[in-house]
């Protein structure tokens, strides 16, 4: 991380209505919110919304973190127990390393408010250099979910710099 240049981030909205203009993709947006506000630094982002298609998301992710230069992917969407939610698994296959404590504490810290957190299958690994979290799709879930994997994410991109 060169503190003189802002830091890349994608965002990575997964969703079949989003990506066919069904619905307007609310998540994303609010990723930019939530994260620019937590960061403190100079943030720049790298935009993409998909179908939860499984080869797509892994091609993205992989592009995203290389060739584009993201120290950080955060996704949203597809983490559920629905047929068509395949981000996890997706993730899996971009990753080398999984970091499951990600998932673990956004399900832990979001279960006392939110019963249905625990249906969310969300992960976290290190592909490259670089750090993917997944987050659910609710847009209320970003800003449930991101501010207490602030501190493991900024630990985990010094570590991959
Ligand atoms: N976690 C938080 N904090 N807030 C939420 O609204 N929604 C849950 C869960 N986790 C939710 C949450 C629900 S209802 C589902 S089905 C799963 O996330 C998966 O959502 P996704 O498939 O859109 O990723």
């Amino acid at each position: 991380m060169n503190p003189s240049q802002p830091l890349r981030v994608g965002r990575l909205t997964l969703s079949d209505r989003a990506s066919a203009g069904i619905y307007e993709d609310q998540s994303g947006p609010e990723i930019e919110r939530v994260f620019a506000g937590l960061w403190g630094s100079p943030v720049e982002f790298i935009r993409r919304l998909l179908p939860d298609d499984r080869a797509r998301i892994t091609e993205a992710l992989r592009d995203l973190c290389g060739p584009e230069g993201c120290a950080l992917v955060i996704t949203t969407g597809g983490t559920g127990p629905s047929p068509r939610d395949v981000t996890p698994e997706a993730t899996r296959d971009a990753i080398d390393k999984e970091l499951p404590g990600f998932g673990e504490a956004m399900r832990m810290t979001s279960f006392p408010t939110v019963p249905t957190a625990i249906l969310s299958r969300a992960t976290a690994g290190i592909c490259g250099r670089a750090l993917i979290v997944n987050l659910p799709g609710n847009p209320k879930a970003i800003a449930e979910c991101l501010p207490p994997l602030l501190p493991a994410i900024r630990e985990a991109l010094h570590h991959l710099r």
